[in-house]
């Protein structure tokens, strides 16, 4: 069970206030409500910064899966530069939720048929829907420990289709290299990249193979 006074917990326990962030990102200005209890609510996390600035977008149609959205920074980025794509939002904490609906209803107003919002434990409220995503988008939530990322990390190719990818960030003093360690063991070592590695964070591009 998640700590209740984290950001990655169902019902934070810390008081709510809401806060407004205006970012530029791929040369667009984004309004984004944010909550106390939710992850980097003051300003746009650094690791989500170099992840969305480096993150290859899918031009033509796509299914697309945000995990861990937090109040939506990456979807929403997805849902402006991909306008035919069916993008996903999936995290555990309520605010967040609550943030990522408010946040899509004021930058992309016009898209909320394809964008779809779900409360709940990673793949859980998507569980039928296996083979289903060209890509998934995250920022982990390191803090809660590497062996619950390597268990997303194993989950993830039921959900993509044969060709997917997984695009992911973490910060170097997070163990970011020892991550590439595992994951070119457990995988194989010509199907996971790393894409950039800027202000202490790397960005990975992992491809599955289901043949
Ligand atoms: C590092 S934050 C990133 C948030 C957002 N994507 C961003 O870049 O600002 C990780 C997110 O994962 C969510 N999370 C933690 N455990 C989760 C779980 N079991 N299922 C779904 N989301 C989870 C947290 O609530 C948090 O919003």
């Amino acid at each position: 069970m998640a700590n209740k006074d984290h950001y990655f917990s169902h019902f934070p326990d810390v008081n709510l206030k809401v806060h407004t962030i205006s970012e530029s990102l791929r040369r667009h200005l984004y309004v984004f409500k944010t909550t106390t209890g939710t992850f980097s609510y003051k300003k746009i996390d650094l690791g989500t910064k170099v992840l969305i600035k480096h993150m290859r977008i899918p031009k033509k149609t796509n299914t697309l899966l945000d995990l861990g959205c937090g109040y939506g920074p990456i979807g929403i980025v997805l849902g402006y530069q991909s306008p035919q794509s069916e993008i996903y939002f999936i995290d555990i904490n309520r605010r967040a939720i609550w943030a990522t609906k408010e946040n899509i209803k004021l930058n992309l107003p016009q898209s909320q048929d394809r964008l779809h919002v779900l409360t709940g434990d990673y793949f859980e409220p998507i569980s039928s829907m296996k083979n289903t995503f060209d890509g998934i988008y995250m920022n982990p939530p390191m803090r809660r420990g590497k062996e619950e990322f390597i268990n997303v990390c194993k989950k993830v190719p039921e959900y993509l289709k044969s060709d997917g990818f997984f695009q992911f960030v973490i910060r170097r003093k997070m163990g970011a290299s020892s991550m590439y360690d595992i994951l070119k063991d457990y995988f194989s070592p010509d199907t996971v990249q790393i894409i950039c590695k800027r202000s202490g964070y790397w960005v990975f591009y992992l491809t599955i193979d289901k043949n």
